[in-house]
């Protein structure tokens, strides 16, 4: 893969095709810090999110991939954190072009709404594909920009 190391995390909906997810990656050589759930016991998915973001706002990772029910309230939360382009994906066009256009740095998906194969198929078309820049840099610059009006 493009991106050979990443972050992952899940609530107990998103924690039996996590641990899947987990074993993929490892077939194709990706890394993956996992940042909880530990369990299919009940837990809340914003502080997986906040965990995970907060890889990515040290720096010590670029990328991390996010499964709950839906993906829906994974990516909310994950957008709320400054640095962070989360796309909630279940088409593999989606997740390729919010790489090319967004520069999306986290994929989100449900478990409730994707079997295993797509998937995978997610993941495969997000770690492998860079961000064109070019005319969709300063859009991506538009949108970090968001960050500090946010603060004010
Ligand atoms: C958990 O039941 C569910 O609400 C959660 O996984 C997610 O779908 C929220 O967006």
């Amino acid at each position: 893969m493009l991106i050979n190391k990443i972050v992952i995390g899940c609530d107990h909906a998103g924690y039996a095709l996590k641990e899947q997810i987990k074993q993929y990656l490892a077939t194709k050589g990706v890394q993956a810090l996992d940042v909880g759930c530990y369990s299919p016991q009940s837990c809340s998915y914003p502080d997986i999110a906040h965990a995970l973001c907060s890889e990515i706002q040290s720096g010590a990772y670029t990328t991390g991939i996010l499964i709950c029910g839906t993906g829906i309230g994974m990516s909310m939360c994950a957008n709320k954190h400054a640095g962070i382009r989360a796309a909630c994906c279940s088409d593999v066009f989606s997740a390729r072009a919010t790489r090319m256009h967004n520069d999306a740095n986290v994929l989100c998906f449900g478990a409730r709404v994707v079997g295993y194969g797509v998937a995978c198929d997610l993941v495969d078309a997000f770690l492998n594909q860079e961000f064109e820049g070019g005319r969709h840099q300063p859009r991506v610059d538009a949108i970090n920009a968001l960050d500090e009006s946010e603060k004010k």
